[in-house]
């Protein structure tokens, strides 16, 4: 298995309470939409971008106010989340400028290639690392030759010598969010089960070998990591 159903982590309850949780890290959120307001400044005017792992629509939001002439499609596997999403983008006004697949990205129809694509907080579930270079490269052959991407995810070495420190800091980040001990505990089991590292070097490969241009770092707070790539 490459991973466990999306599902198992973003049902109902989760999708529900998904922004409300990490209300208290808006500000961490609202500098990783900047970094890929920055990164995708420069795309033309009627720009079609990807978005893979949509979750809630924030990314979809955010990027579509920044620049009125963007499409859009949200490709997401966990139902839940998805109903959130078209939800908030036919809220926001702007459900004429986005489509969306419930299900995984190789099952999406073919389309004319992407200018641009995000996949923001969403790697790190995917468990081996065949499967994740599988999931890159899916990107890339989406995308139009030196069409951009703009990745985040949560990222250390757990054989580096930082890692302990790292991982003690991001459950002292969650801690301040508002967990509290039990919250950490299941936390800690969700994430043995559905969450696989890397560091940054081998992920930074990993992006490379599925057909980008060496990607360039955008953004790092304490267990989460941003490149922008750009296809080859
Ligand atoms: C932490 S949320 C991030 C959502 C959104 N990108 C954000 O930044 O708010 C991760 C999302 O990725 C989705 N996901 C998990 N594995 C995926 C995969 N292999 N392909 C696409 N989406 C996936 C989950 O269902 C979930 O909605």
């Amino acid at each position: 298995m490459t991973q466990p159903h999306p599902s198992e982590f973003f049902g109902p309850e989760q999708a529900e309470t998904y922004e409300a949780r990490f209300a208290k890290l808006a500000a961490l959120r609202d500098a990783l939409l900047l970094v890929t307001r920055t990164a995708f400044h420069s795309l033309p005017d009627n720009a079609r971008i990807l978005c893979v792992g949509a979750g809630t629509g924030l990314e979809i939001l955010d990027l579509a106010r920044f620049r009125p002439g963007w499409t859009f499609h949200a490709v997401e596997p966990a139902p839940a989340m998805l109903d959130k999403c078209r939800i908030a983008v036919a809220t926001a006004g702007m459900g004429d400028r986005c489509t969306f697949h419930e299900g995984f990205l190789d099952s999406a129809p073919e389309a004319e290639p992407f200018d641009a694509a995000t996949a923001l907080l969403v790697s790190h579930f995917i468990l081996e690392r065949s499967a994740r270079q599988a999931f890159y490269a899916e990107i890339a052959r989406r995308l139009r030759p030196d069409g951009r991407l703009v990745t985040a995810e949560l990222v250390s070495d757990p054989g580096g010598e930082d890692h302990a420190g790292i991982m003690e800091t991001w459950y002292d980040t969650l801690r301040y969010a508002g967990a509290d001990e039990a919250g950490i505990e299941a936390y800690k089991g969700s994430f043995a089960r559905g969450v696989s590292l890397l560091g940054p070097g081998e992920h930074t490969r990993l992006i490379e070998q599925a057909g980008f241009f060496r990607p360039v770092p955008l953004f790092q707070a304490v267990l989460m990591r941003g490149w922008l790539a750009r296809r080859i």
